[in-house]
Formats: C-alpha cells, sequence, structure tokens
C-alpha cells in the first residue's frame, strides 16, 4: 500500500514528453489571439504522465479490479471484444453528418440493435438515441404526453410512482409537467394494489413501475396493476433498469407494459459512470410509435435491403445529439450477438442464482426484511448492527478495506439502513464466497469492535471522505501553484 503523499505538482520547466520532428515547413507566425504566454501547461516527461495517470487510476475502485456488487447498477464485468469492436474503424472513424450510403453498416447495426432490443422485450419499436436510463424515462414519459396530447385526453395530470422507485421516477414525471402520487409497497414489498385500485382514475397518465422492483423482487401484482391502469385509460411505463433478471424469461411488452427504457450500461455491459457514456433505449407498444423521437432507421426491402432515417409522424423530436451515443450501440450489439438468445436467458438465470446465494448465506447476520426468492439482486439491512452504532455507511466503508466495492446503500428508502447487493452473473463461486467470509466477519467486527468499523476504511490510500463536502464543493480542475488568477482562466 502506498504511503508517500499524493504528489500532483510534477511539473519542471523544460522538460518534455514529446520530441517534435524537425521542422520541414516554413515557420509560420500563430494568429496572436490564439497564443498565451499566461498558460502555464505542465512541463513532464511521459514516464510522469503514465505514472501519474496510473496511480490515479488505482485510488479508485473498478469493474476490472474488484467485485462490485453495487445495487440496482448491474456493474457486470465490461468483456474487452466490446471495445475492439466499438474501435472498428469503420464504426470509430464516421460522423453522424456522413450520406446514409456511406454508413450503410452502421445503420445496419443500429437496425439491428433497436431490432434485437424490441425481441427481447416484447416491444414493437425502440429508439436508440436517449443517453442514459433517465433520460430514457424522461422520453417515455414525453411519448406518452404526446399521445394523450393527440387524442385530445387532456385531463390526465398524474403520474403514480411505488415509493421503492429510484428517485429518476419521480423527477421524470415531474420535469414532463406531471403531478406525481407516490404508491405505497405492501408488507411482501408488492405495489400495495388496493391503495393502487383507490389512487388510479380518469387524472391518470401512467403508471411508472419497476419490475423487478429496487428490493429486487418480482412484483406480485404486476398483472393487476396493469389491468387497472389500462382500464382506467392510463399508460403503463417499467423503468427497465432490473433487466438484467428476466432476459429470455420474460418479457414486459407480453406483460402488457406499454414503454419501457433499457439501461445498456447495465444490462447490456457498456461501461457505467466515469466509463461512460451511457445509453438508454426505450422500447414502446406499436399506438405509440408515431411519437418517438426522430430520426429512427429504417430498413428498406429490396434485392439488397438498405437502411436510411426515418421521422415518425408525430415524433417529439430529438433528445439526443445526432443519434445517440453510437460508440455504447456498437457495444451492447456486440454484446447481443456474442451470446445468442440461449446465452442472454443464462446470464439472467446466473444472475438470480447468484443473488439468492449471497442472500441465503447472509440472512442469518443480516436482517432481510423482504424475505422470499429474490430476483438479480436483493435488500439487507444494517438493523441488527446499528443497534451497536455500526451503520451502513460503515459496513459500506469496510468493505474497501477487503478490495470489494460498497452495495448500494440507504436505497429504496423504505428500508432501514439499507444494503442493495447485485453481484451479476459475471462473478465466480470464489468471489462470491470470499464477499460472504467480508460480509460475516464485518459483522462480528460489528459485534466485538463496532469502534473498528466505525473507522474504516483503514487500509485504503485515502480514509473517509467528508461525502457531503466532495459533492457540494466538487473540484476537478488543476490549477498550477503559482498561477495568478489572469493564468487560471
Ligand atoms: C431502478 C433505476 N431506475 C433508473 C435509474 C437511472 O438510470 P441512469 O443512471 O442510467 O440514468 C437507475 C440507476 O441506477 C436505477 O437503478
Amino acid at each position: 500500500m502506498r504511503t508517500e503523499p499524493l504528489i500532483f505538482e510534477l511539473s519542471k520547466s523544460g522538460r518534455q514528453g514529446v520530441s517534435m520532428p524537425p521542422l520541414d515547413v516554413p515557420e509560420a507566425e500563430l494568429p496572436a489571439d490564439l497564443c498565451r504566454d499566461s498558460l502555464p501547461l505542465p512541463e513532464v516527461s511521459e514516464v510522469d504522465v503514465i505514472r501519474h495517470y496510473t496511480r490515479l487510476s488505482q485510488f479508485n475502485h473498478a469493474v476490472d479490479t474488484g467485485f462490485y456488487p453495487l445495487g440496482s447498477c448491474t456493474m457486470k464485468y465490461n468483456p474487452k471484444i466490446n471495445e475492439l469492436a466499438a474501435r472498428l474503424p469503420g464504426f470509430a472513424q464516421i460522423h453522424p453528418l456522413q450520406d446514409e450510403e456511406t454508413v450503410q453498416g452502421a445503420l445496419e447495426l443500429m437496425y439491428g440493435l433497436q431490432s434485437y432490443l424490441a425481441e427481447i422485450s416484447g416491444f414493437d419499436a425502440v429508439t436508440l438515441q436517449p443517453a442514459a436510463g433517465a433520460h430514457g424515462e424522461l422520453t417515455g414519459i414525453l411519448i406518452a404526453r404526446a399521445y394523450f396530447e393527440s387524442i385530445g385526453d387532456t385531463g390526465r395530470t398524474t403520474v403514480l410512482v411505488p415509493d421503492s422507485a429510484h428517485g429518476t421516477n419521480p423527477a421524470t414525471a415531474a420535469m414532463a409537467g406531471y403531478k406525481v402520487v407516490t404508491v405505497p409497497s405492501d408488507k411482501s414489498g408488492n405495489v400495495d394494489i388496493d391503495k393502487l385500485r383507490e389512487l388510479v382514475g380518469p387524472d391518470t397518465a401512467a403508471l411508472m413501475i419497476t419490475n423487478p422492483n429496487t428490493l429486487g423482487l418480482w412484483d406480485e401484482n404486476i398483472d393487476e396493476a396493469i389491468r387497472l391502469v389500462h382500464k382506467a385509460g392510463g399508460l403503463v411505463y417499467n423503468d427497465g433498469a432490473n433487466f438484467n433478471a428476466i432476459l429470455g424469461i420474460a418479457r414486459p411488452g407480453d406483460l402488457g407494459v406499454d414503454i419501457m427504457h433499457f439501461n445498456l450500461h447495465k444490462t447490456f455491459s457498456t461501461p457505467h459512470g466515469g466509463g461512460g457514456p451511457g445509453a438508454g433505449p426505450v422500447g414502446v407498444k406499436s399506438h405509440l410509435i408515431p411519437f418517438m423521437p426522430g430520426p429512427v432507421v429504417e430498413r428498406v426491402e429490396g434485392e439488397e435491403p438498405t437502411f436510411r432515417w426515418k421521422w415518425p409522424e408525430k415524433s417529439i423530436g430529438k433528445i439526443h445529439s445526432f443519434h445517440g451515443n453510437f460508440g455504447m450501440h456498437v457495444r451492447a450489439y456486440t454484446y447481443i450477438r456474442m451470446h445468442g438468445a440461449e446465452g442472454l436467458r443464462q446470464i439472467s438465470e446466473d444472475a438470480v442464482l447468484a443473488a439468492n446465494y449471497l442472500q441465503a448465506r447472509l440472512k442469518d447476520r443480516y436482517e432481510v426484511p423482504y424475505d422470499r426468492r429474490c430476483m438479480h439482486e436483493f435488500v439487507a439491512s444494517a438493523n441488527r448492527q446499528k443497534k451497536r452504532g455500526v451503520r451502513a455507511l460503515d459496513i459500506a466503508k469496510r468493505l474497501l478495506d477487503f478490495g470489494v466495492h460498497p452495495p448500494t446503500v440507504y436505497f429504496p428508502l423504505i428500508v432501514d439502513e439499507a444494503l442493495m447487493i447485485e453481484p451479476t452473473e459475471t462473478e465466480s463461486i470464489e468471489t462470491l464466497d470470499y464477499f460472504i467470509d467480508v460480509m460475516r466477519q464485518i459483522a462480528d467486527e460489528a459485534e466485538q469492535k463496532p469502534e473498528f468499523v466505525h473507522a474504516a476504511p483503514h487500509n485504503t490510500f485515502f480514509k473517509r471522505l467528508d461525502e457531503v463536502r466532495a459533492n457540494r464543493q466538487l473540484n476537478l480542475r488543476w490549477v498550477p501553484e503559482e498561477s495568478t488568477p489572469a493564468a487560471a482562466d
């Protein structure tokens, strides 16, 4: 473990990381307004730069360096073949403004991905434009709004959102101009169907439901919930963040869902977070196709099929520059082709098995408030440990000492001291057993030496950070040591 201080100021006057070839063209004056003496760029050697960035990368946890059971985020391993495909010059070096004829391969790939996603989920069409799950949600709810406007049904002012939902669901509904009405969960972790029956009505535009839900449970009331909302003339939006649990097993479109987003950066193994950008395609049923964002890729049949852009007649417009994050489309397409239909089903079966294995082996040490067979993740609670002064956050920090990324903590909000654990299908039995051993050890420590857990992490380069300050006063900007305010502009 490194102990020397983090050295950030490496610049030494006159040091260079590049050797420029001799000038073989006439020297020219650079336009004066483009040159600033006051811009002190760091002067560093190549090895300084490489070591600096490699070192920084190692201060953080990554799915390539360790287990990452961050519930609801599906931090599965990202196969490197996805990266190879995305870097093929025919994909990486094209421009979105090129003529359709010159990018037929890219269009065919996007059409293929749209079609695969539609087939896997049971929807009639898919747009690839949204850049993330939350963006997909907004796109979906704007489609719903446009649909109601087009049929003159203007009295629908509310969106129903279960209390277990991710915060992006109510935020989306509010951004789209709807009043958010919360639906409680029942004792088994399903949407409370009696309450839903009371709340649904002629003012309901949509129910935004997550299934499997954020407790990691299949909603046993899903059929009835969909029936109730449709009977009242509303639409059903499924937050598809947890799609990794049901690939090849259940199709939300077949259940009656009208709209769903996919998180390619969860289910379909494209990089996440700092490794992003993401992609949140949206699938819709046939009655909503005219409202999709444009343009979408269309296949034109012929001796040789061709592909072209098409605008849906009543499109809500564009919701991303050009066509979305195309590099992510290539990665997800590669992943789907590599696995095939049977492989996709196996992904979900293995993800569900791994989560149930962890739940079964940890529930004697950690409370599991909704103790029934889980899907691809489960929610435990640190309530028992809290009595000894050890909170979910302390357990999360202690896990870092063992090279394990913490689970999601304090979400969903309806579970006290929540620890939301999602192992994914890409971990070996040895890794799962290691995690179990570590979690059991932390439970022992919480009983025997709670202050030690409370002070964790002990082995990481940085110890416990002030997370509120890090969020509120985020400072990502390097400013040279001797710079004046003018030089920092
Ligand atoms: C259940 C659920 N819905 C929506 C989202 C939002 O997805 P994104 O982070 O891609 O915007 C998340 C993200 O973690 C989620 O877990």
